[in-house]
Order: C-alpha cells, then structure tokens, then sequence
C-alpha cells in the first residue's frame, strides 16, 4: 500500500494545479494518473484562457459574460471568484514560462472568443492547452511531487455511513498498466479527483479516447451526487470525420461560417445578429444544424469554416496548428479552401457536486475542472472559461485538501437543507440499474472502507473483480457495449432532444447496463491489458450517460445548450434551479437546489440572452 497526504487522480490542467498547490501548503502529495501528465486531455485545449488583464476590462465584466453565457445557471459565488482569480493565475503561468502569443509592444495578447463583451481570451497560438501543461509539470517535477503515471485508478475506497454527507473518503485502488499489480493509495488528507470529462459517451466528440468520466463515475458510486449532468456542450467546429477540435480562435480572429450557398447564416438567418460567427457556442451549434436540417448544409452534413482572407502570415503566426488539423484529419488545405464543421460533443458543464473549495459532501474527496460542477458554466460554458476554471479551483482544491483555510463555502454540496423534493415528474422509463454489482461498489458491497483494513478490502474487491473479467472466456466484449451507448447518446441526447430520443436512449443505456453483465476481457495478458482498462472505463461511461440521459428528459425547458422541443423557452418559474443525481440505495435519486443569483454586490437577474 502507498501512503500520501494527498492523492490528485488525474494529471491533467486541474490535477497538476491541485498537486502544486497542495505541495505548497506543506501537504506530501501524489498525482495518480492513467496517463503520463503530458499526455493529459487538456493538451487538446486549443483557444485560450479567459482573465481580465488588460485597461478597459474588469472582473465584473468576465463575471457578467460568464453569468448571460451560463443562461442564468451558473453559481455566483463560484463565477465571481473565477472571475477575480483568473488574472492572477494567468499571470503565475506566465511567471512559470507559459509561452503566451504577444503583441509587438510584448504584452500578451488577447483575442475575441465567443459570448465575451472584451477581447480577454489570453492564448499561446492554438495550442494554449499543449503549452499549459508542459509548464505546470515542470513545476510538479521541479517540486519532486510524486507522479504514478499509467496507473489506472479503479475505484474509491470511502467509510459507509447511509447518509452520505456523513462519509469519509481514504483513497483509491489503481491498477499499474505496466506490472498488472492493483494496489491500495491511502489518502491522509484527501483525495482529489481531476479526472477530466465524459466525452467518449458519445460517438462524435472532440475528447479523447481517455476522457471517460472516471471520476464522476467514482464519485457518484461512492454517494457524491452528479451535477446538471443534462448540460453537454457540442463544440460548433469539430472536424466531421474524427471529431478533432477546430479552435474557436479560427472565428476569433475573424474566420466566417457559410451554408452551401456561400451565405453567411449567422447573420442572414438572424441567428446572432450582433455577433454573428462569436455568438455563443450553444447559439452557433443549433444554427449550423438549422442550416443542414433545412437544407443548406454542405454534403447534408456540414458547413464551411473559411479563414482564407485573415492571410498566410497571420494564419501562421496565430492559427498554425489549424492548418496541420486540417490538412492531416480532412485533407483539407485551410490556406486555400474552407474547413468543412460541424458541432460535437466537446464539454461537459456539469459533474461533480463541489463547493467553492471543491469539496463533495464525503469529507476528505474533492473534485476540480470538468470532472467537477462548482457550477462556473451553468447551462453554457464559454469558450476560453475552462482553463482558467482548472488552474483557479485545481488551486484551490489542493489547498483546501492539505488542510489550508479558504473560508466558508457559499455553494451547498449533497443533499442539504437547500435541496427541493425529489423530482415529481413521470419518469416514464424506470430509473435505476439492473447491474449493480458491476456498477455500484458502496450498495453493491453493503458497505465500504473506514480503514487500512477496509482500504485493503477495497483493493481485494478489485483484485477479485478483474480475476472475474479474466477467467471468463466469451460473452460481450465491451467495445460492443460502448459503441451501442455512443451511438444512442449522439443520436438521441445530441444538440436537439426530445422526449421521446431522450426515452429510447434511456432504453439503450438500461439494455446497455444489462449486457455489461455478461462483459469479458478477451486479452489474457497481465500487463499493459488496454482491453481490461478499457472495459472498466466502459461501466463507468454507462453510469455516467444514464446521468446525462436521466438530467435531460426531466429538464421540460429549453436552457443553455439544453434544447426541448416540448417546451422551445427558457421556464426561470420553475428552472432556476439545478437537477442533482445521486446513487442511492440501488438508483439514480433526482432532486434539486436554487440556483444562486446573488454575487458580493449585485444580483444577476435573469434576462432575455441574446448575441
Ligand atoms: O475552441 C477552442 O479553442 C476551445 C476552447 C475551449 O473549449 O475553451
């Protein structure tokens, strides 16, 4: 068994913040990660981070955009410190050697992004996120924090209490990718999830093949309850034959988006008549597909990105990675011709229920970045506010998990004094899994661990499972089981939802559930098993779609990036208000708690959103 103060399960922008962090406060720290740091999904970010830096531009006002760009559903107390944090995070990346883009007098540079009322999106070319975590692993290794790369964490080891706001959290059980070895990592302190978002439920998706919403997976088996997970964001330009991300910079620094008849949609169509092309994702998204259902699409399928007229020397000098995507994922020249678009699943603005000092309601487990909720993006994020929300809130995690005081946390977590009754709506397709011993440890186990000895059970658990997985020689590989919930999540929960979509998606998730039962691994091998990992990652992918999934069909309102088409309005009489999903007693528990409007001196009230 490995011991530390603080274990940070992922190596991404938020984990490494929260370790750096936690090292600072004195605290011995290890950083868990299935993949080597560097190799983290956030090196994918391509367009920027938000922070008011410059004359002309305050906290307020990124506060504000952030607010209008969350469609009322962002918390403002966790906006507001995002907003006031973000410059001096910005300017300690700076301090560390963030290569930022500058401007010839050599102040950083700072370009439009979508739903911003200033151009206040600090970037280091196209490929900030790349940039980003080369720096912060410099500082975790110039520290000698601990790094466990390619261990794989399996699950948490918490007490059992039945309230969970009464549990504690101990650690984690991981599997070592190289030995095949699965052991227990005692936490101290805490525990703090940074595990990035869910994106491979779904078939067409700027993520990467890792993000598989282990962390939120974890958590909500361990009784953390799952946060406005109905709240997906579909990026407007991902490449339509991979997925891969066309950064929003293209559209910031001037690119246009046409239909097949060379017309400019945003503002012939009047889908944004102010912003046009930097309206906010969620606007852009449902544009473009209202282009290809109404027959404007290119091929039925797309629309065109053109950045042309911007010149070589600016597309190089900013915008160069776009080209290299381009050309090697669609062959397609972007000096030359346009880009082909359209949306895909890129973000998720809910997770894991956290407060202002990311911790759930089980003592001793936290959670930052998009694993996480806090809830800085509501109902939309905007483009630029997901990196600024790692490096703020992985900071304060860490800080608060090595035993720092930040002060009382405004945001509620678990199920408080706060929450509205269960949902009363008719869930016409049963909540609840069939196949709780391979989805649900704390119920499934009748309890967890309180201790070295119940971390060490926890870990037997694992050992057994994969024994199980092992010794079995057919059934359903899970690639079947993940390509069947892919393909029901885009076709059915995708930037368009019905009721009906939502409930046959249902249905697939629950059958999905069902198979999973009869789950083998078909590689016999002890080490480097990607085949093991992946079937484990695959459960997790099904709890958390059936959370989406459920959060959708029970939101009859029209929000963000949340569309209904029973009810085409937003409803802030009865949807003020964010859906919470626990794992309890065998099934997803739907309730719910006021949004908080109220920020240090005013109140965001909500108003018609319009770009
Ligand atoms: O378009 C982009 O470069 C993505 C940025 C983001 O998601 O914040």
């Amino acid at each position: 068994m490995y011991e530390h103060d603080v274990i940070v399960v992922g190596a991404g922008g938020a984990g490494l913040r929260a370790a750096i962090a936690a090292n600072e406060a004195g605290a011995d720290t290890a950083i868990v990660s299935k993949l080597h740091p560097v190799r983290s999904h956030t090196g994918a970010a391509e367009g920027g981070i938000n922070a008011a830096l410059r004359e002309g531009d305050d906290w307020e006002l990124h506060a504000y955009d952030t607010m209008k760009g969350s469609d009322y559903l962002g918390d403002a107390p966790a906006v507001e410190t995002l907003a006031q944090d973000a410059p001096d995070e910005t300017i300690q990346l700076e301090h560390w050697g963030m290569p930022f883009s500058r401007e010839d007098d050599g102040r950083v540079s700072q370009r439009p992004f979508g739903g911003l009322s200033f151009p206040r999106t600090t970037y280091a070319g196209a490929e900030t996120g790349h940039h980003l975590l080369h720096v912060m692993y410099e500082q975790v290794v110039k520290r000698g924090i601990q790094v466990y790369d390619e261990w794989y964490v399996m699950n948490l080891a918490t007490s059992d209490e039945a309230d969970p706001n009464d549990r504690e959290c101990h650690g984690v059980v991981a599997y070592d990718v190289q030995s095949g070895n699965i052991e227990g990592f005692k936490a101290n302190n805490g525990v703090v999830l940074a595990t990035g978002g869910p994106g491979q439920a779904f078939d067409h998706t700027t993520n990467a093949v890792s993000c598989t919403g282990d962390g939120h997976a974890m958590a909500y088996r361990a009784g953390a309850p799952l946060e406005d997970m109905e709240f997906i964001q579909f990026h407007p330009t991902s490449l339509p034959s991979t997925g891969v991300l066309i950064s929003e910079g293209v559209r910031g620094e001037g690119g246009i988006l046409y239909n097949n008849d060379g017309e400019r949609f945003m503002f012939e169509y009047g889908y944004a008549n102010n912003d046009g092309e930097l309206a906010s994702r969620d606007v852009v998204a449902r544009a473009e597909l209202t282009e290809v259902n109404e027959g404007r699409g290119v091929d039925d399928e797309y629309v065109h990105l053109d950045m042309r007229h911007l010149g070589e020397e600016r597309i190089i000098d900013r915008l160069e990675n776009i080209l290299h995507l381009a050309e090697d994922f669609e062959g397609v020249d972007g000096l030359v011709e346009p880009m082909p678009v359209k949306p895909g699943q890129h973000y998720a603005m809910g997770g894991i229920d956290v407060d202002e000092n990311g911790q759930t309601c089980i003592n001793g487990l936290y959670a930052a970045g998009e694993c996480a909720c806090v809830s800085v993006h509501g109902g939309n994020r905007l483009g630029g506010n997901a990196l600024p929300e790692l490096i703020v809130f992985g900071k304060r995690a860490g800080r608060h998990a090595a035993g720092e005081t930040l002060g009382e946390p405004e945001i509620e977590t678990g199920y408080g004094d706060d929450v509205e009754d269960e949902t009363d709506a008719d869930l016409p397709v049963q909540p609840g899994a069939t196949g709780l011993e391979t989805s649900g440890d704390v119920a499934a186990d009748g309890g967890v661990t309180a201790s070295v000895d119940s971390l060490e059970r926890a870990v037997e658990r694992e050992r057994e499972r994969v024994e199980r997985l092992m010794e079995k020689d057919s059934g359903i590989q899970h690639a079947e089981i993940r390509s069947r919930l892919q393909n029901a999540m885009t076709d059915y929960v995708n930037v368009f939802r019905t009721e009906e979509g939502i409930k046959k998606a249902l249905r697939i998730i629950r059958d999905c559930r069902e198979q999973y039962q009869d789950v083998y691994v078909d590689d016999p091998s002890r080490t480097f098993n990607t085949d093991l990992q992946q079937t484990y990652e695959t459960r997790n992918l099904i709890d958390v779609a059936e959370t989406i999934a459920l959060g959708a069909l029970v939101r009859n309102e029209f929000r963000g990036a949340h569309w209904r088409q029973e009810n085409q309005v937003r409803d802030d009489e009865n949807w003020l208000k964010h859906t919470l999903i626990s794992w309890d007693g065998g099934e997803p528990n739907i309730f719910y708690r006021p949004v908080i409007l109220e920020g240090e001196e005013k109140t965001y009230e909500p108003k018609v959103r319009s770009y």
